[in-house]
This record gives C-alpha cells, sequence and structure tokens, in this order.
C-alpha cells in the first residue's frame, strides 16, 4: 500500500512528517517535494534502505544518488578536502538548486555514491524537503521519483504512476515551483565541471568560480558520452515519453515552417502528431501542448507535458526548442536527451 498525504507546503503538518521520518528511520522509503522536482527519499547514510531506492526505480546500480542535507555544516559530515571554491557556491546558492560534487567521507556508503570516490550534495529550498530531513536526522539520498528513464515527477500523481506498492509514503505539498532537476556542479576536477544544467545556470555560477566548463555531453556531444561518462547518469536514456520526441531548433519562422511541412508529411502517412509548443503558432496537429512562453514556464512544465502526451496514443512528438541562454541550457539538454537527440536545426 503506499500512502499519498497533503501537506502545506508552507507549514508543513508535523504529525506527518514524523510519520514520514519514522518511515526513513526504519530504512524504508518516502517520496516527498523539493523546489525541483519530486525525490525518492531514504537514509543515505545506511546502504540497506539505499539498496531499495535502486529496486524501486528500477535504477542501474552504477547510477550514483544525491544526498540532500537541512544544514550547509552538514556537508562536512559527508564530505573531506573540499576546496575554497566550494564556499562559495555554499555561500551563494545553498539552499537552493545546486547540487555540488566533492570527495566523499567512508561515511557515506558505496552504495549512495555507487563506488564513486566523490559524493553529490545538495541542500533543497523546500520547507517540506528541509522539515523531513531535520525530522529524520539523518542526510536524505533522493533521486527523482520516477521509474527509471521516465521523466521526473513534479506533482505527487507522477509519482504515484511510476511508483505505486513500491513505497510506503508519498509526500503531496502540490507541483514543484521550479520543474527541472538541479545544476550538478563537479568540484574535484582541475577546472570545475557542469555535469547537468539547471535553474542554476552557467551565468549564474561564472562570477562565483575562477573557471568553468560544461561537460561536452551537455552540447550534444553525445559521441564522448559512450567513453566518458562523467556522471554515470549520462549515459542512460532518459526523460522518455512513450511517443518518439523530435526537437526542432533555430529561427522562429523557420521552426514554425518546418514543423508545418512535417505536419503535413506524417498526416500523409496516417500518423498522429502533438506539438509541444512555446509559440502562439495555430499548427494543424492532432494534439497541441503549450509549455509555456517563458524559458520559467516552459522549464515548470516540460516533465508534465511529456507524460500528458503519453495519454493520447500518438505517433509522433515535436517540440519547438529554445535559445540556450540562461535555463535554456537546462530545458534543450532534457530535451535532447527526451529526444534520443532527435534534434533538428533549421
Ligand atoms: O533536483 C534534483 O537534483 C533532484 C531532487 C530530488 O533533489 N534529484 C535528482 O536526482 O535529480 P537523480 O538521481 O535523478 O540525478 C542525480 C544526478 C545523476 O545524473 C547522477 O549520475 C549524478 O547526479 N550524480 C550523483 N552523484 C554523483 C557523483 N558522485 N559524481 C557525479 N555525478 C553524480
Ligand atoms: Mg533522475
Amino acid at each position: 500500500m503506499t500512502d499519498i498525504y497533503k501537506v502545506n507546503p508552507q507549514k508543513p503538518e508535523k504529525v506527518i512528517l514524523k510519520k514520514a521520518a519514522d518511515i526513513i528511520k526504519k530504512s524504508r522509503l518516502v517520496a516527498f517535494p523539493t523546489e525541483t522536482v519530486y525525490g525518492l527519499g531514504a537514509d543515505a547514510l545506511n546502504s540497506n534502505a539505499v539498496k531499495k531506492i535502486f529496486f524501486a526505480k528500477e535504477r542501474p546500480m552504477d547510477n550514483p544518488l544525491i544526498v540532500h542535507i537541512a544544514d550547509k555544516d552538514d556537508i562536512y559530515i559527508l564530505a573531506k578536502n573540499i576546496p575554497k571554491e566550494a564556499n562559495n557556491l555554499i555561500h551563494k546558492f545553498f539552499p537552493g538548486p545546486l547540487t555540488i560534487v566533492l570527495e566523499k567521507k567512508p561515511i557515506v556508503p558505496d552504495e549512495t555514491t555507487a563506488r564513486l570516490a566523490t559524493v553529490a550534495i545538495r541542500m533543497p529550498e523546500n520547507r517540506i524537503a528541509i522539515d523531513l530531513i531535520q525530522a529524520s536526522q539523518t542526510p536524505i539520498a533522493a533521486p527523482s521519483a520516477n521509474r527509471a528513464g521516465r521523466p521526473s515527477p513534479t506533482r505527487a500523481e507522477h509519482v504515484f504512476q511510476d511508483l505505486k506498492e513500491k513505497i510506503d509514503l508519498i509526500i503531496d505539498g502540490g507541483p514543484t515551483k521550479l520543474g527541472l532537476e538541479s545544476t550538478v556542479v563537479d568540484l574535484t576536477v582541475e577546472t570545475p565541471q557542469i555535469l547537468r544544467p539547471g535553474a542554476v545556470t552557467l551565468e549564474m555560477l561564472k562570477p562565483e568560480l575562477k573557471k568553468i566548463e560544461l561537460h561536452p555531453s551537455i552540447l550534444g556531444n553525445h559521441a564522448d558520452l559512450e567513453t566518458i561518462p562523467k556522471s554515470p547518469g549520462m549515459k542512460y536514456r532518459h526523460y522518455a515519453p512513450k511517443a518518439k520526441l523530435m526537437v526542432i531548433v533555430g529561427n522562429r519562422e523557420n521552426i514554425h515552417f518546418k514543423i508545418e511541412e512535417l505536419i503535413h508529411d506524417l498526416h500523409m502517412k496516417k500518423m498522429k502528431v502533438g506539438i509541444a509548443s512555446v509559440s502562439e503558432r495555430k499548427y494543424p496537429a492532432d494534439h497541441i501542448e503549450n509549455l509555456g512562453y517563458s524559458k520559467n514556464e516552459i522549464a515548470k512544465n516540460l516533465f508534465d507535458i511529456l507524460r500528458r502526451f503519453d495519454e493520447l496514443n500518438l505517433d509522433l512528438i515535436i517540440a519547438e526548442g529554445v535559445d540556450e541562454e540562461g535555463i535554456g541550457l537546462a530545458i534543450m539538454n532534457r530535451l535532447q536527451k527526451a529526444s534520443g537527440y532527435a534534434v533538428i536545426r533549421v
């Protein structure tokens, strides 16, 4: 049985958090909201508890988890040889949608970090998440609370769709604020490297670090990925909706023209086409979902809408892309992966 409890996101009910914390203390699983996406939580310092996350999600054991803390100082319990740059980032972006990768201390079990010598740490900016970590009296390991390969959950219903009967409790705190997972930055290398773009953007990180670079895969160079999956999660197919997805980027007018041409061709072949749009264009498609007009709206709605398309039995989904400035880089990174790199530039 999977219980779902609605909780007030501003003032989480203490009795419910206590119940959830008791489940974590018993080495079992609780799904909870963060400001990015819903996480599937377990006691990060208990290898038996952490193993259950991998089983419930059907996640490959070589893909490490992010450890969530409620207090900045807990970094020192989990990590060692912390470089100076880390302090800048912690000061500026914790709590918030930033995960930093540091050298791990032995207290963190191998199961949590998939046997890497490093640990990914983040302090979420969400009352429910923070209160749950505090009540559990332990850091909480939490990947996104979806079945492996599916779009990350931004609502409690999404978690239920993927994990019902596999976990004890889902805390429903309403739709998540940001909608895309945290930015992951590796600080254990000579030049700090963004392994996954998110709401803490490259532009925001630059002033805080002397040097910073993007992992090559983020720019779509997935040939490198086969050989050097830096963040082990990178090599797996992600966010995949059931229908095939294709992304069109470039000049706005050209995008409209290309999509209309594709719809025409696909209809000739009696195929059903869905569009994920970021403009007001009225395409002659079988179904249109508007992702939003601003990048923040698009980020917030993207995974929800990818899941909504699954109910429609479409043959192909075509998405209008955005430019890669700011959070646009994270949006395009998720769209690239969801489409299996089927991105056409026009
Ligand atoms: O916003 C988020 O980060 C959400 C919420 C729940 O906090 N969590 C999340 O976790 O997205 P997950 O497991 O879906 O993604 C974690 C990513 C994976 O790509 C994983 O490979 C990478 O972080 N990662 C974790 N530990 C790492 C490490 N030690 N070194 C490099 N990459 C790591
Ligand atoms: Mg995930």
